[in-house]
């Protein structure tokens, strides 16, 4: 008998009210903007307004397959962030009165890095596989934060991913083997009293190649598919370079010697979102899948790899096959849209803006700000309060 196909029926993704340019960052830091550009292959990074967090923008992303494909048979939401809002509760909790979730369904929340999407999306189709009727509602939110004015600042952004896992899938089935690679390692971490990372840079660059190479060749030892076999590679993208550094490395250490059109061939569709919304953790490999399924090629029926990383770290090497009639469920002109009514953010504003929604502090009333449709309005006695705000 064969396995029952479990993967991604839908996905959604979400961003923040504003966009600060780099080319604004770097006159202000007085770096050559093509260091940024061309040198780590970002061009703008999201900026999220005082009123937004990874819960409105979970919400945001969330809604519209719950629109599309309504609660029934939705049993589980795993959230996975690294940029939570709460050290007990979970940040999916707080989606129920925003997105009408059900109440016999299961919310947890998920840390490991950049990695916790990943962990999410497997957990999510073991679930499925045991019982085929039940779906669960992924979803992958963060904001990148780095000290002003060290090496990371460039590297920040935020975004969130929603997808719904299922049997039967409309979007990307899931193959059975993965390969994992995991080691503790301080290259990029947040302690429990930061609103920032902290991160050794050059050392999580070294931290990411060796984790892929070793969670490939796990999956290669679980019998994964030759690397000639992929139509293209979704990486994590803490800045799409980062998916050409990594891609030619695992190339060169199998044999190949790459070719820039190579890799642009491998990478360039996967890297477009990412390009224009900075970091987004957990939800990075996501957005790169995102990136690529609205892309003008026909994957129909093609296989794609990915390679998940979260620093500390944990790595995984997996795969999944592209359905037949996807482009009927992809949200592409929504994507255009999101990426275009973001407002431009002058860099005063950025820099002022108060990182309190990260921070407890007690009390906080958060003007409006934002346009979306989700808003954190006030902490009051450290109780976060959101509102939906009607159009
Ligand atoms: N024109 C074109 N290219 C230029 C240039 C110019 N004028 N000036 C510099 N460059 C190039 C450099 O040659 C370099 O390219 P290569 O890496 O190909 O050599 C690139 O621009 C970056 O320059 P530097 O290495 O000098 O940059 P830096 O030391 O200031 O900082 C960084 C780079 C270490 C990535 C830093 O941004 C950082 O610490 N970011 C956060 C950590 C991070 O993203 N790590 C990635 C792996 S960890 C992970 O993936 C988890 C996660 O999400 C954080």
């Amino acid at each position: 008998m064969n396995p029952i196909a479990v993967g991604i029926h839908d996905l959604s993704l979400a961003a923040t009210h504003y966009f600060l340019d780099l080319a604004v960052l770097a006159e202000r830091s007085g770096v050559d903007v093509d260091k940024y550009y061309l040198g780590l292959g970002q061009e703008l990074m999201s900026v999220p307004a005082a009123d937004e967090d990874i819960v409105t923008m979970a919400a945001a992303a969330a809604q519209p397959i719950l629109e599309r494909h309504g609660t029934e048979g939705l049993r589980t939401v795993l959230f996975a962030t690294e940029s939570g809002v709460d050290q007990s509760k979970a940040a999916g909790l707080f989606l129920h009165p925003l997105l009408g979730l059900p109440h016999d369904c299961r919310v947890v929340e998920l840390k490991q890095a950049c990695y916790g999407g990943t962990a999410a999306l497997q957990f999510a189709a073991a679930l499925v596989a045991r019982d085929p009727q039940q779906r669960v509602l992924v979803i992958a939110s963060d904001i990148a934060k780095y000290q002003p004015d060290s090496p990371g600042e460039p590297t920040q952004g935020a975004a969130a991913v929603a997808m719904l896992v299922t049997a039967d899938p409309a979007i990307l089935a899931l193959d059975a083997v993965s390969g994992i690679y995991s080691e503790d390692i301080m290259d990029f971490w947040r302690p429990n009293h930061r609103t920032t990372a902290l991160v050794d840079g050059k050392l999580s660059i070294e931290a990411y190649l060796r984790a892929s190479l070793g969670a490939w060749e796990d999956y290669r030892r679980r019998g994964g598919l030759a690397l000639t076999e992929f139509a293209a590679f979704c990486y994590h993208q803490p800045f799409t370079k980062m998916a050409y550094k990594a891609h030619r490395n695992l190339l060169q250490a199998n044999g190949f010697n790459p070719s820039s059109a190579d890799l642009d061939a491998a990478l360039l569709a996967t890297t477009t979102y990412n390009r224009l919304l900075g970091n987004s953790y957990t939800a990075s490999v996501y957005v790169a899948l995102a990136a690529l399924l609205d892309s003008t090629t026909d994957l129909t029926a093609r296989p794609i790899a990915f390679l998940s990383y979260g620093s500390g770290n944990v790595a995984e090497f997996f795969s999944g096959r592209v359905v037949s009639g996807y482009r009927d469920q992809l949200r592409t002109v929504a994507n255009a849209e999101m990426l275009a009514h973001r407002k431009p953010i002058t860099f005063d504003r950025y820099r002022e803006l108060p990182d309190a929604l990260r921070a407890a502090v007690g009390n906080l009333v958060s003007p409006r700000e934002s346009e979306g449709a989700f808003r954190i309005a006030a902490i009051r006695d450290d109780k976060r309060i959101y509102e939906v705000v009607l159009h």
